[in-house]
């Protein structure tokens, strides 16, 4: 019988798909809330059961409705959709719905993402960093010399051309990418490989009739593409798994052909 035949699954198998055994897990929480005058930074540990499936965002449930009803943390979809829970995980950007309590150590550290204006807690504004950096950019279709119509039929994409687009469009604006760069925390317009994704979103759209001379004007200079010191960070922590590093070189190759020339 050839190991195509074998039903049996290997050792290492079985231990994978057996049950893990619920155990206490610490987790250790930067609490501050800037609106309060009498809230300083601290650090306060909360011990739960970790059992298999829960997720970090179900450990913080649960220590909200149980433990700590004033622990603040932000989350909408529960599904690596939204974007709005993502926050250091042992100094990791990371998305707590789609983290498992069981895959961490026993004592984890968590903290709200660097860089976004902190709300309270876990919760950080990523919205108005976003918004900001999409004003900037222009993250959006510009058709040449076209008036708004609204009943006009979509323009017809080839369909490889779509997934392409499609791809780059995956981006659930989490901040991760943002949190983990260092040009980012110190430059504070910096557009991030978040921006950058974005543009070569918009460049790769037949429907965008700007020019690179155009997107030049974006992101040409330190808060763009030739301010990105491509040590990758990004790339390591995006939940979506985004072509960043990719990205990042082919816009940083265009742009250098547009400034050189
Ligand atoms: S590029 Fe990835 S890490 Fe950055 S905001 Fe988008 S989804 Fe999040
Ligand atoms: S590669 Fe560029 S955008 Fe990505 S983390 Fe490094 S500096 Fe930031
Ligand atoms: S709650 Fe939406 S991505 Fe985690």
């Amino acid at each position: 019988m050839n190991s195509q035949d074998d039903k049996t699954p290997p050792a290492q198998a079985r231990q994978a798909a057996a049950p893990a055994t619920p155990r206490q897990v610490t987790l250790r929480v930067l609490r501050y809330n800037p609106k309060d005058p009498d809230s300083r930074p601290r650090f306060q540990s909360y011990e739960l059961e970790a059992v298999e499936g829960m997720t970090l965002f179900l450990a913080l449930e649960e220590i909200r409705d149980h433990q700590d009803p004033s622990l603040q943390y932000d989350f909408v979809c529960r599904a690596g959709i939204c974007g709005s829970c993502a926050m250091l995980v042992n100094g990791r950007p990371r998305l707590a719905c789609r983290t498992l309590v069981v895959e961490l150590p026993a004592e984890s550290t968590l903290a709200p993402l660097p860089v976004f204006e902190l709300v309270a807690d876990l919760s950080v504004d990523t919205g108005k960093w976003m918004r900001a950096m999409s004003e900037r950019l222009e993250t959006w279709v510009h058709e040449q010399g076209a008036e708004a119509n609204l009943d006009k039929h979509e323009a017809r994409m080839e369909p490889d051309l779509a997934d392409e687009v499609y791809e780059l469009d995956r981006c659930i604006e989490c901040g991760c990418c943002v949190a983990a760069c260092g040009t980012a925390r110190m430059r504070e317009d910096f557009v991030g490989a978040v921006g950058m994704n974005k543009i070569t979103r918009f460049r790769l759209d037949p429907r965008d009739g700007r020019s690179d001379d155009e997107f030049y004007e974006l992101v040409g200079d330190d808060d763009g593409v030739f301010g990105c010191m491509t040590l990758l960070g990004c790339h390591d922590v995006c939940p979506k798994d985004l072509p960043l590093r990719t990205q990042i070189a082919f816009l940083r190759r265009k742009m250098l052909k547009v400034g050189t020339t």
